[in-house]
């Protein structure tokens, strides 16, 4: 297709008051729904109203009075370990179907992606089609992974106490209660993300407790072949109880977990449980993380990178890395056990990656296979530093925190 050259786009943060309905309009033609009217319902009763979403960071694009392009920034904070860094999830990209293939979503997110810079985020995190992401900095960051298991394979256990059945709405008691048991895991969202649930699909709570606080909970969903639980938090053994109760009575045979983060204490305990696992990992496509500000970013991990060394074999090692990324660069000074991000010149210890720094901070993959397979440089120290400070986190982030 000839690339016809635009020259009167503006570039712009929306207005929540004067762009709404526009721009309301624009994401419900572009992404379309059986009717225009539930996807309208779905921005406006929690995925963009209510929500976390960010109207200074997002950037939409304008010929004339006219707005063509949108790019949705979605602010929250990513554990990476024990650390926790500002992130930008990402959600409709769009340009008006009569105005693609003229450059404007190429200008759109590069204007986006200086705004988070310039606003303070460290991370941006997309769910995206395949084959566009990567020219603007972005790397697969996770694989998709479904667990299923068999009801007969589940342990033989009561309903845990106080089990109660209701609509789905996210609320803060729920929230508090998955971050006491998503400290630590990486990739995941501290909570809340979306105060509201805006229901394409109905969804289903169970809970749990003898209090008034919750004990533990599942979110799930009838699927055809089984019953699909979306996100949990408390007790393992009492969550497959819970669940397994809620499959006998819709008659499932057996149960699904998806976005389940493979390091918590639910998927332990399913590993030691018959069943199988699909992994999807495409080098794009699907999720997709970009480091936006590798000082920043390391100036957060500091405490997380410290607890790393303290607990290995080079607790008392002192020098100097450079981390160097496409045109980022900062140096790590450790000094038995303290770490301090410094300015300065490249030091010879040095890990260096063109595209893929994003997977090396999160964890996304094992370091000696990002060497092996030349998405990596190391050189002096790096190569022993590389297992202890950046070592592979499985990261996930949970279904219900999506953009
Ligand atoms: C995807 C979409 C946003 C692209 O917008 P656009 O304004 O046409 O994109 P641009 O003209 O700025 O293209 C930028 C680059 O991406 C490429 N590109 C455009 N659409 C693409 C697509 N669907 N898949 C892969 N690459 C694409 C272009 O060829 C161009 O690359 P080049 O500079 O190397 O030639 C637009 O097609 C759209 O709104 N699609 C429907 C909604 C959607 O699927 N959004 C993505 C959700 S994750």
């Amino acid at each position: 297709m000839a690339r016809r050259p635009s020259t009167d786009l503006q570039l712009r943060a929306p207005d929540p008051r004067r762009d709404r309905e526009a721009l309301f309009d624009l994401i419900a033609r572009c992404f379309p729904m059986p009717d225009h009217a539930a996807r309208l319902a779905h921005l406006r009763e929690g995925y963009i109203d209510h929500s976390h979403y960010d109207w200074a960071a997002s950037r939409i694009g304008l010929i004339g009075d006219r707005i063509v392009t949108h790019f949705g920034v979605w602010d929250y904070a990513m554990r990476i370990g024990r650390a926790q860094v500002r992130t930008g999830g990402i959600g409709v990209v769009c340009t008006d179907a009569d105005y693609r293939g003229r450059n404007l979503m190429m200008q759109t997110v590069e204007a986006a992606l200086q705004a988070m810079v310039d606003d303070g985020y460290d991370m941006s995190v997309l769910f995206g089609i395949r084959d566009f992401y990567h020219r603007f900095g972005y790397v697969a960051a996770w694989p998709e992974m479904v667990y299923t298991v068999r009801l007969e394979d589940l342990p033989a256990a009561k309903a845990p106490h106080g089990l109660r059945r209701g609509r789905y709405q996210p609320s803060q008691e729920l929230a508090e209660l998955y971050n006491r048991y998503a400290a630590g895991l990486t990739g995941t969202a501290v909570r809340p993300t979306y105060r509201r649930h805006s229901p394409r699909r109905p969804r289903q709570l169970h809970r749990w407790g003898t209090g008034d606080a919750p004990e533990g909970y599942a979110v799930i969903e009838d699927g055809d072949e089984a019953l699909i639980c979306l996100d949990a938090a408390g007790e393992a053994d009492a969550i497959l109880a819970a669940l397994a109760r809620a499959a006998r009575r819709s008659c499932h045979r057996s149960i699904r977990f998806r976005g389940l983060h493979e390091r918590s204490a639910l998927a332990r305990r399913l590993h030691r449980l018959p069943g199988s696992a699909t992994v999807y990992w495409a080098p794009s496509g699907g999720a997709m993380i970009a480091a936006l500000n590798l000082r920043a970013i390391l100036e957060k991990m500091r405490p997380e990178l410290a607890r790393r060394v303290k607990g290995s074999a080079l607790a008392r090692f002192q020098g100097r890395l450079t981390l160097q990324g496409g045109h980022q660069r900062a140096t790590v000074a450790l000094d038995g056990g303290r770490i301090a991000v410094a300015d300065g010149p490249v030091v010879n210890s040095r890990l260096r990656s063109a595209s893929h720094l994003a997977q090396l901070l999160i964890g996304s993959r094992d370091g000696d296979e990002m060497l092996r397979q030349g998405d990596l440089q190391a050189t002096g120290d790096g190569r022993i530093l590389l297992p202890i400070l950046f070592p592979a986190q499985q990261p996930r982030l949970a279904q219900p925190d999506q953009f």
